[in-house]
């Protein structure tokens, strides 16, 4: 492509917001550049060269009106191969703007450009986006607000403000050996808290300005790699409004759970005694015999803007960790950080609001599929191998129904070919509509290896994909294992919304579980938390053609092949097919001859 000259975007981190033209029906076109560039912060007392965009972390919000235009000039100044994705942005009828390498663009070499054009009707709240990279999504990612055009059904906020939580890795990710390591701290809006210190210097911590009786508008992400976090602010109340970008009946609670990928809008009255109050994010995990990762608590603080007065009986009177100096914040009593039930009970009370927006629950289903969700080992070489604990013939991988994802390997990106119809193609194995084996899924003796285990362990690698007809309404239920883990896991389907009708522990019955279904006010998400040692049922109706990414957002299952594709077919009109590539969309024989002059380090070999 051509490249674009952007002398200032090139020289100055600061405003990347180009120009927003007002189209006559009163949409806009709001224009932005990403500068993606390696920078040095110091945290921890130690200096790390991160990935950010425009030199900051949370990378750039981008703020539209439901009905805009988008158009972002990605200019890569990083030494790596780079994509930005749109998360939740359904893509509709342009899966090519949706930013995933070699599934529907070729990545954008170190130094060169790509503009993402994306419009982004038909949906309202609050989104993200992010590197669709191995791990930089760590550091390259940011909000992505999308308002409504004729106001949200509920009380207007005094401020809106967005809490991105994070992690902190002091290791260059590029680096990390993502079945070994974890990042070095939690993080809200990109500041690890005063939990933290190294040689007696605390770290800088997120601090929340409130004036007494205003409501605010928390707008939440879960940018972080690696786990479900638990949310609360000490004295105070969330109302949850929105998930995943749609509207959610209000729901009162003290604690918000969210995972990897998922975002809650929730409101916050200021209705506490003047004071200063905790608000704390803290990881959850399952616990022994599962492998146990340090627990890295974040804390940030909402003050109140006239904090002088009475506040300090009002918090030794609060109690839960609140102490009797004035100076010291309250704290929220924070749950154990292996309680998941926390989250399944979150999650259950969730129910959508009746909105325009919202299409009702279709009723017929066209095709079922049963997912399994766990782990496996492949031999790296031959079809046989030892498997265990003292050879490392073999590789722990992470599976959809006993397969883990592989890209075929291609010089075109497989939407690319998908539209030219190419051979290519052939080389996509077909994602089961049932695992191969049917055993107790959830039993907690898997976890452990063991000669129960090793039968079921061994696995195969294949890219993974599964086609859809256009309009096809498909249900999916997705069953976590036990299969040498027992994570949860947030699946993320793109392009599409998914109606969560029902949630479960133990293994999925379908006679005994179909009755649980909601099939009246379902929440409608794009990433859908499949609880440890349980089971969640879907339906989404495939009407957006193209090559869609299906995926657990835990990074590590995502890099060890917890994928599929999941492909729609063109309709019968213009209008339900999937355009040709755009006019400035780099083409394969060009990328290829771009990609034979450039010398670069790579990501796991993307
Ligand atoms: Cu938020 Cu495929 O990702």
């Amino acid at each position: 492509m051509k490249s674009r000259s952007l002398p200032l975007a090139a020289t100055t981190a600061a405003i990347f917001f180009l120009s927003v033209a007002a189209l006559s029906v009163g949409t806009a076109v709001v224009e932005h550049t990403f500068v993606v560039s390696q920078v040095n912060m110091t945290h921890l007392c130690r200096e790390t060269l991160v990935t950010v965009v425009n030199g900051q972390l949370p990378g750039p919000a981008i703020d539209v009106t439901e009905g805009d235009s988008v158009v972002v000039h990605v200019v890569n100044k990083s030494p790596y191969n780079m994509t930005i994705h749109w998360h939740g942005v359904k893509q509709r009828l342009n899966c090519w703007a949706d930013g995933v390498p070699m599934i529907t663009q070729h990545p954008i070499l170190p130094d060169h450009n790509f503009t993402y054009r994306f419009d982004v009707s038909g949906q309202e709240g609050t989104l993200w986006w992010h590197a669709h990279v191995p791990l930089l999504r760590a550091t390259v990612h940011g909000t992505f607000i999308i308002r409504p055009r004729h106001g949200a059904p509920f009380l207007k906020p005094h401020k809106e403000i967005p809490i991105v939580i994070g992690e902190w890795w002091v290791e260059d990710l590029a680096f990390v050996d993502t079945t070994a390591e974890y990042n070095s701290a939690s993080t809200i809006n990109g500041k690890l808290g005063d939990l933290y210190n190294c040689s007696g210097a605390m770290e800088e911590g997120y601090k929340l300005d409130v004036e007494p009786g205003k409501i605010y508008l928390l707008r939440v992400i879960n940018a972080a790699l690696l786990s479900e976090y638990y949310l609360k602010i000490a004295g105070h109340k969330f109302t949850v409004v929105a998930a995943d970008a749609n509207y959610i009946s209000p729901y009162t609670t003290d604690i918000i759970a969210i995972a990897p990928g998922q975002t809650v809008d929730a409101l916050v009255v200021a209705d506490a005694s003047p004071g200063r109050y905790y608000m704390i994010a803290l990881p959850n995990q399952p616990p022994k015999p599962d492998f146990q990762s340090p627990v890295l608590v974040t804390r940030g603080i909402v003050q109140y803007s006239n904090n002088h007065s009475s506040g300090h009986d009002e918090l030794v009177r609060g109690g839960a960790g609140g102490s009797s100096s004035g100076d010291v914040p309250m704290s929220p009593e924070m749950p154990d950080n292996h309680d998941n039930m926390i989250s399944f009970y979150f999650r259950g009370n969730l129910t959508s609001l009746h909105h325009p927006r919202h299409l009702p629950v279709p009723g017929r289903i066209d095709e079922r599929l049963f997912i399994t969700l766990g782990l496996g080992s492949v031999c790296r070489q031959g079809q046989s191998c030892k498997r265990g604990d003292n050879t490392t013939d073999n590789l722990i991988v992470a599976t959809m129904n006993n397969v883990s994802f592989q890209l075929p390997t291609v010089s075109t990106p497989l939407l690319e070919a998908h539209y030219y119809n190419t051979s290519n193609m052939e080389l996509l194995q077909e994602l089961p509509d049932v695992p191969p084996r049917v055993f107790n899924f959830t039993d907690l003796s898997l976890i452990q290896t063991g000669p129960k285990e090793k039968k079921l362990e061994p696995t195969s690698k294949a890219a993974l994909a599964r086609r859809f007809r256009y309009g096809a309404v498909v249900e999916v239920v997705f069953q976590s294992t036990a299969l040498m883990q027992s994570d949860s896991n947030p699946m993320h389907l793109h392009g599409h919304d998914m109606f969560v009708l029902a949630q479960g522990h133990g293994n999925y019955d379908m006679v005994r579980d179909v009755a649980k279904y909601n099939l009246v006010n379902p929440p409608v998400t794009n990433t859908v938390l499949v609880p440890r040692l349980g089971w969640v049922a879907v339906r989404f109706v495939a009407d957006n053609p193209g090559i869609w990414y299906m995926h657990c957002h835990y990074e590590f299952h995502l890099t060890m092949g917890m994928v599929a594709l999941f492909i729609v077919e063109d309709g019968p009109t213009e209008s339900t097919s999937l355009p040709s590539p755009p006019v400035d969309f780099l083409v394969s024989d060009e990328y290829n001859l771009q990609n034979e002059k450039t010398k670069l380090p790579q990501i796991n070999g993307i």
